[in-house]
């Protein structure tokens, strides 16, 4: 698996890392503790070197996460992500530094490990300043307990005033062939602070890769329920999104995903998706996209297909809208 440096944090990551989320929540059930660890560890033995999980996805979630790499605790970059009220996401945001600290200790301990490679603020809070997150994340790299700093989804004047109290060495947010506002304000503000990108749903939450349709349904629990951009008629409507970027795939002899991600790597070198899969084959097939590398031309033409086809419906509900970019 090739390498990437985020930004320059020094923090090398492989160019795929693996986002763990799905294994136990957000997109209905999950799977048990026995197949996901498995399935990080397959990510293991592929190169995958990056691994992802938040204090908001479950004590669960975090714990699978330590249990599968503490045999190769050293070779790999775990990150996880404080910033939720009593570590609910849909209680509201809390980025105190007292709880920050303790959501520190408590992943700490789900984890397996000593110290956390990368600390993601997950939302940002607009009731505690940015330089006193940052500060209280200073304090605990001063420790040893955190390694690097990040934010997740924070627009630009977060992004600057945080890295002037503790420098940031990766932004995770969304960013994919069908949600592109990255590349307006953010991209080149990480690329003159020297910040890593590691976006989030790069498959579009399952949707680029094909196997969603209209037909679908998703378990009651699953989040995509309230995306707009999933409603019936909005998946509809960016079939056509997706039959276009099949067209670019298969002449590649690549699969949709394979497209999705590999578009992403050709943005910048310094970028880094974190794909998410509850299974093993598409798991490999993700991955294989590390190696596919799209021509100007490819590039040209999906750039023809993203301006032809507009998508439908928006990627947030609007009480989660107003979380993002601030
Ligand atoms: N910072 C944040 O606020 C935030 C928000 C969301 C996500 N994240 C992180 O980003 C990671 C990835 O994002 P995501 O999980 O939202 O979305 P994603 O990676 O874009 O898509 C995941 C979905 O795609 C499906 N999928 C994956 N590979 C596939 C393939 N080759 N063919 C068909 N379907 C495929 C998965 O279903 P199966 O499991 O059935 O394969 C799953 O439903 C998460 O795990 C999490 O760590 C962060």
């Amino acid at each position: 698996m090739k390498q990437r440096q985020l930004g320059r944090s020094g923090l090398q990551v492989s160019a795929l890392g693996m986002g763990c989320m799905g294994l136990s929540f957000g997109y209905g059930p999950g799977v048990d503790r026995a197949a996901a660890v498995q399935l990080i560890r397959q990510a293991v033995d592929r190169g995958v070197t990056f691994f992802d999980t938040a204090e908001a996805y479950g004590a669960l979630n975090e714990e699978m996460v330590g249990e599968a790499l503490a045999p190769v605790r050293d070779q790999v970059v775990i990150a996880t992500k404080f910033g939720f009220k009593d570590g609910n996401a849909m209680s509201g945001v809390d980025s105190r530094p007292e709880r920050i600290r303790a959501v520190v200790d408590n992943s700490l301990k789900h984890l397996r490990t000593d110290r956390i490679d990368l600390l993601y603020q997950h939302r940002v809070d607009p009731q505690v300043p940015m330089e006193d997150v940052a500060g209280a994340v200073k304090e605990l790299i001063a420790q040893g307990k955190v390694r690097h700093f990040g934010l997740s989804e924070a627009g630009p004047e977060s992004i600057r005033r945080a890295h002037a109290v503790q420098p940031v060495a990766a932004l995770q947010s969304e960013y994919s062939l069908w949600w592109r506002e990255p590349e307006q304000q953010i991209l080149p503000l990480l690329e003159e602070l020297g910040i890593g990108f590691v976006p989030f749903s790069p498959l579009g939450k399952g949707f680029l890769t094909g196997a969603i349709t209209a037909q679908t349904e998703f378990s009651p629990d699953d989040f995509r329920n309230v995306v707009p951009r999933f409603s019936v008629e909005a998946r509809q409507a960016n079939q056509a999104l997706v039959q276009a970027l099949s067209d670019i795939a298969a002449s590649r002899q690549a699969t949709p995903a394979q497209v999705a991600l590999a578009w992403l790597l050709a943005q910048r070198p310094w970028i880094a998706p974190i794909p998410g899969t509850t299974k093993p084959q598409r798991l490999d097939e993700n991955l294989a996209a590390a190696d596919l590398l799209l021509s100007a031309d490819d590039l040209k033409r999906i750039a023809e297909v993203l301006e032809r086809v507009p998508v439908q419906g928006a990627r947030y509900p609007e009480h989660l809208a107003a979380r993002v970019g601030r």
